[in-house]
């Protein structure tokens, strides 16, 4: 964002004297970053692996020496294989939830006999196969692999320049690319520019109020992709996801895709399979979403602005007056006592724990927000704590950072210590003895509020980075400990924020996670998180941030969460209507219509937009709401064993069309919820029909409006009551009876 339209943006949202506050934040880090500045890293020519010189058998795998780098593969599995190339420094295996696995039989047999080129005899490379993918690595450290006789994937060997590396590969004009996380872009990533090239920036952050189609990056980047090609057989799509936690770019053009990390060491996973295969097994490396309690299935009702208890308790009773389900209700930063987390401002909200008392008499739950920025106050027992232990980011001169974000100066939890992990974990007992039963992570990119430049903590900040010092061999990486909270001895790295950035979203789920388990075991966390990093499913859920109010926003977020979902995440969501709009009727109704079937269902709007609680625009458009709340609610039987299936295998709860039906390559407006129920939202304004897509089979209309022969297109009539909807003939079991 240009400055002035980022300044403007801030004094819109929080105000002329807050503003000026962050211009003079900025200047402060204009200063930290002049102060700390490391001198320009000398030009160093870049370097390719060489040539190969030589392989050996390793435990499932092999390990090949080239003249200037080496090479490991792992097999984990028959279908999932790891690639290390050194130089490099290793991850440290964030984002790994398993950590032990089978051997796995593997061959290797030279590719041809060796060739003499010039006056050198040149190995000519070898193939490394579990029987179900194969690798052939060529003399220049190339790589093709395949599944039988198929080549899925052509990569150049990687080139390192210092300690940034890139890498490049070959992209068939068919193939199809999704996932990266969290996109405002096209379901196929290649779409936009099929002729030309398009860049993917991987750095989690916080694109500033009303993002739109276009914008890039946003708060969650996921280093994954998955391709598809129409012109192969269902079974030969593959994952490939980069273990590589710092900023990077990826692109894809007409005929190769690049991919570039400022730094560590090149280090990816292949799956192949179909795309719930290649999911399934990228889960089964990174984890997956437990099952949440069962209320978070529902309604949440959101708003930044419920600023007292009796806001709150007049919202609940809008929703009871008219007649309306509730299931949660958020409490956004205004909870707070001058925006410290983990308190609560005693005059607006006096007895909290009464309030959440009395609203789960009515089955409502408590959720509220938390931002990893704590306020720089020496009369602040969390403040000080973090600055006497030590567990706050720092500069390169070892001070906390600082930077300013809603309640002014702030210092930032280091959550790559273990040690703040722990103490940011038991910070949640204050907050749950009050009856709070969910938690708002946001912010956690980290975002702080600036003039100019990245909205974040200065680049010169610093972060401890646990273990690295473990980390001596690459097979030693798979025996740490999950999380690694569990090791003994914590060897400090000292990360920079190239390296940290992305996972600092990851952390703070994983220390909220962890905090919630060991303080109440008994219960099933539950945490909705902005930011976030390969591995977030096993913490949190997530939504869609900031999003503009358009219904060129509306139809860019069913798309973002479908990548969202194909990235390993399956429960995402978006604030309905848009984050700091205005939606007309018509819009809020059609996106409350579209987000019924959206794993998380909340309504939320910034303060100072128009009120948007789901009767605010009056009949017809607070019963069409109600039906919808009927309908979501009738649905949670069938959610709750959507819910099962992600815990197990992995799988979103809403999915592109192609995950079941290949042949459905590019239809990007309509979305299967679980494997019956395909919704088709109204994504124009004034629609009085829709086109829908109708795979093969038989289609029930879920509103009784009769059976239409599938693999076909159809064009249905719409009013605002409804979006069309069908189930599938012969599928939808639990669905049965619920119309
Ligand atoms: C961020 C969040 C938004 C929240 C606001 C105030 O902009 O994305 O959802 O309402 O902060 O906490």
């Amino acid at each position: 964002m240009n400055p002035l339209k980022q300044i403007l943006t801030s004094v819109q949202f929080i105000g002329l004297p807050a503003t000026l506050r962050i211009v003079q934040a900025t200047l402060l880090r204009d200063w930290y970053e002049r102060r700390f500045r490391e001198p320009a890293a000398p030009e160093i020519a870049p370097k390719s692996p060489g040539e190969l010189l030589g392989v050996e058998a390793a435990p499932s795998g092999a390990r090949c020496k080239f003249t200037n780098a080496e090479l490991e593969i792992l097999f984990l599995t028959p279908h999932l294989v790891r690639l290390s190339w050194e130089p490099g420094q290793l991850p440290l295996p964030y984002a790994i939830a398993k950590t032990e696995w089978l051997p796995v039989d593997v061959t290797i047999s030279s590719s041809r006999r060796p060739r003499r080129r010039g006056r050198r005899l040149e190995q000519n490379g070898f193939t490394l196969t579990s029987g179900e993918v194969s690798l052939t690595v060529g003399a220049d450290g190339g790589i093709t692999y395949h599944a039988g006789d198929v080549e899925l994937r052509a990569e150049h060997p990687p080139r390192w320049e210092g300690e940034a590396w890139t890498q490049h590969s070959r992209l068939d004009a068919e193939e199809r690319i999704h996932g990266l996380g969290e996109r405002a872009a096209t379901l196929n990533l290649r779409a936009s520019a099929p002729e030309s090239s398009v860049t993917y920036q991987m750095r989690n952050t916080d694109p500033g109020g009303h993002y739109s189609t276009g914008d890039d990056p946003l708060y969650l980047n996921i280093p994954l992709y998955i391709s598809r090609n129409p012109r192969r057989s269902a079974n030969s799509s593959y994952l490939i996801f980069y273990e590589n936690t710092h900023q990077g770019e990826i692109s894809f053009g007409a005929e190769e895709s690049a991919v570039h990390f400022k730094g560590g060491m090149p280090r990816y996973y292949f799956t192949a399979g179909t795309v719930a295969e290649v999911v399934e097994n990228y889960t089964e490396l990174t984890g997956r979403a437990p099952l949440p309690p069962r209320w978070a299935l529902g309604y949440h009702q959101c708003r930044w602005g419920y600023k007292t208890a009796q806001d709150i308790r007049e919202v609940v009773a809008g929703f009871k007056e008219h007649n309306l389900p509730l299931d949660a209700i958020h409490l956004d930063i205004d909870y707070m006592d001058g925006y410290r987390v983990f308190t609560v401002d005693e005059e607006r909200f006096p007895d909290l724990a009464a309030l959440t008392a009395e609203l789960k008499e009515d089955g409502i739950r408590t959720v509220a927000i938390l931002d990893p920025g704590v306020k720089v106050d020496p009369n602040y027992s969390l403040y000080q704590e973090g600055v006497k232990r030590g567990l706050f980011c720092t500069t390169p001169a070892g001070k906390p950072v600082r930077a300013t974000v809603w309640p002014g100066e702030c210092c930032f939890p280091d959550f790559t210590n273990p040690k703040t992990r722990a103490w940011w974990g038991e910070q949640y007992s204050k907050l749950l003895d009050l009856g709070v039963d969910g938690f708002w992570h946001d912010m956690n990119e980290p975002a702080a509020f600036v003039g100019w430049g990245p909205p974040s903590v200065p680049s010169i900040t610093r972060y401890s980075m646990e273990n690295r010092g473990a980390l001596h061999s690459h097979l030693d990486a798979l025996h740490l400990e999950d999380d690694g909270e569990t090791q003994t001895a914590t060897q400090f790295y000292g990360g920079n924020h190239i390296e940290a950035n992305n996972i600092y979203g990851l952390m703070m789920n994983q220390a909220g996670y962890n905090g919630l388990r060991q303080l109440d075991p008994d219960r099933r966390p539950w945490i909705v998180s902005r930011a976030g990093w390969a591995g977030m499913q096993r913490y949190a859920w997530n939504w869609t941030g900031d999003v503009g109010t358009s219904w060129t926003t509306l139809r860019q977020t069913l798309i973002t969460m479908l990548n969202i979902g194909l990235s390993g995440i399956p429960y995402t969501g978006s604030d309905i209507g848009g984050f700091g709009g205005h939606p007309s009727a018509e819009l809020f109704t059609r996106w409350f219509q579209m987000a019924a079937f959206t794993p998380f269902f909340r309504g939320h709007s910034a303060t100072g937009t128009p009120r948007r609680e789901p009767w605010v625009y009056g009949e017809p458009y607070t019963s069409i709401v109600r039906d919808f709340l009927n309908l979501r609610r009738r649905l949670m039987p069938y959610l709750y064993t959507l819910a099962q299936e992600a815990a197990q295998t992995g799988a979103p709860l809403m999915r592109p069309l192609f995950w079941d039906f290949p042949e459905m390559a590019d239809v990007d407006d309509q979305f299967m919820l679980g494997d019956s129920l395909l919704v088709a939202p109204v994504l124009r304004e004034g629609a009085e029909s829709r086109r829908v897509t109708l795979p093969p089979g038989e289609w029930h209309s879920w509103w009784g409006e009769g059976v239409w022969e599938g693999e076909s297109e159809v064009e249905v009539t719409v009013t605002i009551e409804r979006i069309p909807l069908f189930v599938q003939e012969g599928r939808g079991s639990e669905l049965r009876g619920r119309r």
